[in-house]
């Protein structure tokens, strides 16, 4: 009789391989194993035969890079989403689009539940298991890592006994995560947050130190808010990010340090290459500096930072609440961002668009100026009446005038 199923998301390791005997073994299940390509530069194809070798009863391998762009990174990036200012949100992204996937696939096969390879340690858990419930309540969710006490060596032992073939790569010190949207390094030596990061535990970006001599210079076209083409050329989003990946990493950019506050209550000091992720970010901020009132453009930055911290904390399918609102905000997000890409940075050198606010002719200090400066005393006057009253009913009474250092605090110096 043929036993019920379990789509496990296998990536081809030690640990998810693994799995696939365990799970039977465990929990009485065929395994379907279920593999993505978003973009992290490994053969899919690959993968799945290797699944099939280790003992799963089907595997599936999908590519999704097209669907990820467009529906998740680039809706993000609209929004403005960078977790705690720093991290563009690679590895957040990618997972809801795995379960999704992954859910689509247990309707397929008809399976009864869905397993992943995550610790009980991070937010990926969480935003695996949190799609599920979403989307398939009725799926049982298996975590083998969350509930095995299995060393490196344990693992490799039990992959033997199961005949399961072990790839001969050296062991990498750190935990790392990659798709097209950037790469995500964690563990190792890393741990220790006032350690600086040694050479190997970069692979997009080369040292800035070491970095050409002449700066590259990129144009990119967005249209809506989305990126559209690249040095004059239409551009599909996921060639676009490529290219600004080789572009960027070969000019040191998008190396990002971080110690992170994870969902699950602690800090910890997270390396994230996204070269791509920083050049897009910054040329999309500046051409919304001209072209976003002051008032979409300061509401935007709390949008922006609620929509960051829905992904990271696993709640994408809440984020989408807020798209509509990004949408309509980015209707005139439209125009050319100049990108310097020179020693591990990207610097916007220039941005025009037709559907510009900035005014040559209010903003000039030549002749042909248009601001009418008389208005300017009497707007002055107005607005600084308020804290003027103040002043004079409080803060300037008495006839002392101000002790700036008291002011500020008990034990502020003054020049004497
Ligand atoms: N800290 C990042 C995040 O929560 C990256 C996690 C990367 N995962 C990994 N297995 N290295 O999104």
């Amino acid at each position: 009789m043929a036993l019920d199923k379990v789509i496990l998301a296998y990536s081809g390791g030690l640990d998810t391989s693994v799995m696939v005997p365990w799970i039977k073994e465990k929990y009485n299940l065929d395994v379907v194993a279920f593999t993505v390509d978003l973009g992290q530069g490994e053969d899919i194809q690959r993968i799945r035969q290797k699944a099939l070798r280790t003992g799963a009863v089907d595997a599936v391998a999908v590519d999704a890079r097209n669907l990820f762009v467009d529906c998740f990174v680039f809706p993000a990036l609209m929004a403005g989403a960078i977790y705690e200012g720093k991290y563009p949100l690679a590895t957040a992204l990618g997972r809801p689009l795995i379960a999704k996937l992954m859910v689509d696939a247990a309707r397929e096969h008809n399976a009864k539940a869905v397993a992943h390879g995550c610790t009980g340690k991070g937010n990926d858990q969480v935003r695996f298991d949190v799609t599920f419930q979403t989307l398939a309540p009725d799926l049982q969710i298996i975590a083998p890592v969350r509930e095995w006490k299995m060393s490196r060596p344990e693992a490799l032992a039990y992959a033997a006994k199961h005949n399961i073939p072990v790839e001969a790569t050296k062991e990498s010190p750190y935990s790392v995560d990659l798709n097209l949207w950037g790469r995500s390094c964690e563990a190792g030596v890393l741990e220790d947050p006032w350690d600086e990061p040694p050479a190997d535990a970069f692979a997009w970006t080369v040292d800035p130190a070491k970095a050409p001599d002449q700066p590259v210079y990129v144009e990119i076209e967005f249209e809506q808010g989305r990126p559209v083409g690249l040095d004059g050329q239409r551009l599909d989003g996921v060639p676009l990010i490529e290219r600004l990946n080789t572009l960027g990493g070969a000019h040191g950019v998008g190396r990002i340090d971080h110690v992170e506050n994870r969902l699950v209550g602690i800090k910890s000091r997270e390396l994230y290459e996204a070269p791509a992720g920083v050049i897009l970010h910054d040329a999309h901020r500046e051409l919304e500096c001209l072209v976003l009132s002051k008032q979409a453009q300061r509401f935007k930055t709390f949008v922006a930072q609620e929509y960051a911290d829905m992904i990271y904390n696993g709640l994408w399918f809440s984020a989408m609440d807020l798209f509509q609102y990004v949408v309509s905000n980015q209707r005139f997000v439209g125009g050319f961002v100049r990108v310097k890409l020179f020693k591990g940075k990207a610097t916007v050198v220039g941005r025009k668009s037709e559907h510009s606010l900035y005014s040559k002719k209010l903003a000039t200090y030549e002749s042909a100026d248009q601001f009418d400066h008389d208005a300017a005393k009497g707007f002055i006057k107005l607005w600084g009446l308020s804290q003027q009253t103040q002043a004079r009913q409080q803060l300037l009474k008495g006839g002392k005038g101000f002790d700036l250092p008291s002011l500020m605090g008990p034990d502020r110096k003054g020049d004497k």
